[in-house]
């Protein structure tokens, strides 16, 4: 099984480098927020549910390291550190999630002794982590019956266990219907410019042996137009409460090629992924990158010096390209301002 991410008994965060793969399989280890930090924002974690542990683990790093006299301070630091954490990447709501979680827990305990605010704080990390491993257990489930037996599913970017805690969102049930028995065999899309489908959701899937075919980006239309492809399914960075999805830039020609070769085009994630604070795509905060993550190649130069570039790492594909979202807690269909709300229960409090 692959462990992405996990907190040692020695109280580190101990994390696999996924810039090094697949040639090398390396873990690191974080001994404080600031290093959480360079590895969310240098991609050495990446993936929005892996994103938000890391988080959430960054701010237990700093409460049970913290030297505070008082809980006051403590809760003080624990802030400090949320305001580091969020400013490494704007598009992953799981972020902006776990760390609110995180200071809303130390905000409630500051009547607390500063040792058991400590404690409570790595066990709310913890529980985090404990959610998100279960979460995509759910989606495996729950998606896994959308799968046919023969089925040759589409992915892009990397929804697997390496952008989880283990077993992935897109990935989780492709393994769950794999391991029930199913014939699959997914079509991995590169992904540039940072080729997470062919560093990641390769290795991922040949590790545990499931049958799968490595494409560049452009092709995707051609093998759907020749009646390849039975259905896609990609991962979630935010998705609004009308289902407007943002995910992995090139996402959204994907489902627009979907939909024009009557394919259906799903999108799995946690129900932490759903941003209640905003209305619709158009809220969507979208990453831009460095130039060189285009204009090179793994340090090499592809394209002459001094051009213009763009590098925007998400986009926004609207809800009419989105047949179903299968969360954990169930597959839901639009219109998603009715099904996402009744799924995330009219009680749960706006992000
Ligand atoms: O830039 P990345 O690699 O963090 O982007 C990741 C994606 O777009 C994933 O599809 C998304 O986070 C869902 S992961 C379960």
């Amino acid at each position: 099984m692959i462990k992405t991410i996990y907190w040692t008994s020695n109280n580190k965060v101990r994390l696999i480098d996924q810039t090094r793969l697949p040639l090398e399989e390396v873990a690191i280890d974080c001994c404080n927020h600031h290093e959480v930090a360079d590895a969310i924002k240098t991609m050495k974690i990446r993936g929005a549910p892996a994103i938000g542990v890391a988080a959430a683990f960054g701010v237990a790093l700093v409460a049970v390291k913290s030297r505070a006299s008082n809980t006051n301070e403590l809760v003080r630091e624990i802030d400090e550190a949320a305001e580091i954490l969020s400013s490494t990447r704007p598009t992953a709501v799981n972020l902006f999630w776990a760390l609110k979680r995180m200071t809303e827990v130390a905000r409630a305990g500051s009547h607390l002794s500063v040792a058991r605010l400590k404690s409570v704080l790595k066990d709310e990390a913890l529980a985090i982590a404990d959610e998100e491993r279960e979460m995509s257990q759910a989606i495996g489930r729950h998606g896994a019956k959308l799968i046919a037996d023969g089925d040759s599913v589409l992915t892009h970017c990397n929804a697997g266990a390496l952008a989880t805690v283990s077993y992935g969102t897109a990935l989780a049930l492709i393994r769950a219907a794999h391991a029930g028995g199913k014939r699959i065999h997914v079509y991995v899309d590169e992904t540039r410019p940072l080729l997470q489908g062919a560093r990641l959701t390769a290795w991922e899937l040949t590790r545990e042996g499931i049958p799968m075919t490595l494409i560049c980006d452009n092709m995707a239309g051609f093998f759907m137009s020749r009646g390849l492809v039975q259905k896609v399914v990609v991962g979630a960075d935010r998705i609004a409460p009308n289902g407007d999805v943002a995910n992995k830039i090139g996402t959204y020609s994907v489902a627009v090629l979907a939909k024009e070769n009557d394919i259906p085009f799903y999108v799995a994630a946690p129900v932490s992924t759903v941003d209640l604070s905003i209305e619709g795509g158009q809220d969507i905060p979208i990453e831009e990158r460095l130039p060189g993550e285009v204009c090179e190649i793994r340090g090499r130069r592809i394209a002459p010096e001094g051009i213009s570039v763009a590098n925007p790492a998400f986009d926004v594909t609207p809800a009419r390209y989105v047949t179903g979202i299968i969360t954990d807690r169930g597959v839901v269909y639009p219109p998603y301002e009715e099904t996402l709300s009744g799924i995330l229960g009219k009680a749960r409090s706006k992000t």
